[in-house]
């Protein structure tokens, strides 16, 4: 198994035991998070093992898209939605991460992998909030 893979397994066993001991809300146990402050620590802790440290993704159990180069992270709002609320393989982080953390994390991926203009983007902590409370507001609505 390669060493990506491994740390996918890892990542998504930490992800899947919490969630098994919940009823449904909240999906993970409280306490529960990440100790790292900084966009480097955090992309390294977090996203490489899927993304890769030098985010050109990985194709494995699932496809891990690049970041390197991806034309979508022209739009940040896309970046901290999927950071937060995860997609279809990645699981979501707005549980684990305080608003800095996504801000950090999320900025360092637009450093190094975003588009030019987008390069020295700094995410403040009320866009964070603010993108956490429209899914937040999506879900309320979805909800039968
Ligand atoms: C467990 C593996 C995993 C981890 C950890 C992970 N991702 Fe992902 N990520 C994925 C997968 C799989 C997709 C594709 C999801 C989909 O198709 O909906 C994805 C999609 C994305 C996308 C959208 C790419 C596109 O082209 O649409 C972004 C942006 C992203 N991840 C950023 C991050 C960041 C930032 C982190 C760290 C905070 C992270 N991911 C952690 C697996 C992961």
């Amino acid at each position: 198994m390669s060493r990506h893979m491994r740390s996918a397994l890892l990542l998504l066993g930490l992800f899947a035991l919490p969630a098994l001991a919940m009823d449904d809300e909240p999906r993970f146990s409280a306490g529960w998070g990440f100790d790292q402050r900084s966009g480097p620590a955090l992309y390294a802790a977090i996203c490489a093992g899927c993304h890769m440290p030098d985010g050109r993704g990985a194709r494995g159990a699932a496809a891990y898209p690049a970041l390197a180069g991806n034309a979508r992270l022209a739009a940040t709002p896309y970046l901290l939605r999927m950071i937060l609320k995860g997609g279809k393989a990645m699981p979501a982080f707005g549980s684990v991460l305080d608003d800095g953390q996504v801000g950090a994390v999320a900025g360092e991926v637009l450093r190094r992998f975003g588009p030019p203009g987008q390069s020295a983007v700094a995410i403040t902590n009320d866009e964070v909030a603010a993108m956490r409370a429209a899914i937040q507001q999506e879900q309320r609505s979805q909800a039968p």
